[in-house]
């Protein structure tokens, strides 16, 4: 099960499960109604203006949160009649723009990572900013439903996905995963699945290779 914390304003719910995780058990979530210093991948900044934002605690080394993350939130899109697609590694797509994020971390004791950190955020209403409005989506274009009932249905989502077996679990990802044609250092590769490790699977001619990490701009062109 569960179990909800939720405060007033933070500065990251990642950051906050990071400093305070002995005091947490394994799926507990940080809810804040105001995160004033929010994180995404790549030591970005998150705007969490107008954003749903919490973070989940998992204790264990299991590495299948990559996948069950975003399948969670996807499924709960779906539970609310809206459509949307993953972009790899997990940014969730309304129409090719971006509606969450995800950002996880790993809590290491000594060498080996012992608990996980996975933090959502997902666009309620439109950014404030005006460059984001232009790849941004949001919750509000599409239901009038609520924060918590979108958190709802991630955590209802969540649970399900707990109980399946990895293979499962992977081979839902892979299906709604993104394929289309993207532009690494000028050149065009095909996307053209992604592996059990997570990484992204590339091929340009007859040449395949792999994409461990990193930010990819999707093209036009989609792989059937
Ligand atoms: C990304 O798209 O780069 C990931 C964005 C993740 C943002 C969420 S908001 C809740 C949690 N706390 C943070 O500081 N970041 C994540």
């Amino acid at each position: 099960m569960f179990k909800l914390y939720q405060f007033d304003t933070l500065e990251s719910t990642n950051d906050y499960l990071k400093e305070h995780h002995e005091a947490y058990h394994d799926k507990d979530v940080i809810l804040t109604l105001k995160q004033s210093k929010g994180r995404g991948r790549f030591d970005r900044s998150w705007d969490s203006e107008n954003a749903l934002t919490f973070s989940i605690l998992f204790n264990g080394n299991k590495n299948h949160h990559v996948f069950i993350s975003s399948l969670a939130i996807l499924y709960a899109l779906r539970d609310h009649d809206i459509h949307a697609d993953i972009k790899w590694p997990n940014d969730l797509l309304i129409n090719n723009k971006k509606v969450a994020g995800i950002l996880i971390e790993k809590i290491y004791s000594g060498d080996t990572f012992e608990k996980i950190i996975v933090g959502i955020g997902i666009n309620m209403q439109m950014p404030v900013d005006e460059e984001l409005q232009e790849s941004a989506a949001a919750i509000c274009q599409y239901t009038q439903a609520s924060s918590i009932g979108i958190l709802s249905s991630i955590l209802e989502n969540y649970e399900k996905l707990l109980y399946q077996d990895f293979e499962e679990i992977y081979q839902q990802y892979l299906s709604h995963v993104l394929k289309n044609e993207i532009l690494i250092e000028g050149e065009l590769w095909q996307i053209i699945g992604v592996n059990r490790e997570g990484h992204l699977l590339i091929q340009q001619n007859d040449e395949e290779k792999q994409v461990i990490s990193g930010e990819i701009t999707l093209g036009s062109r989609i792989n059937p």
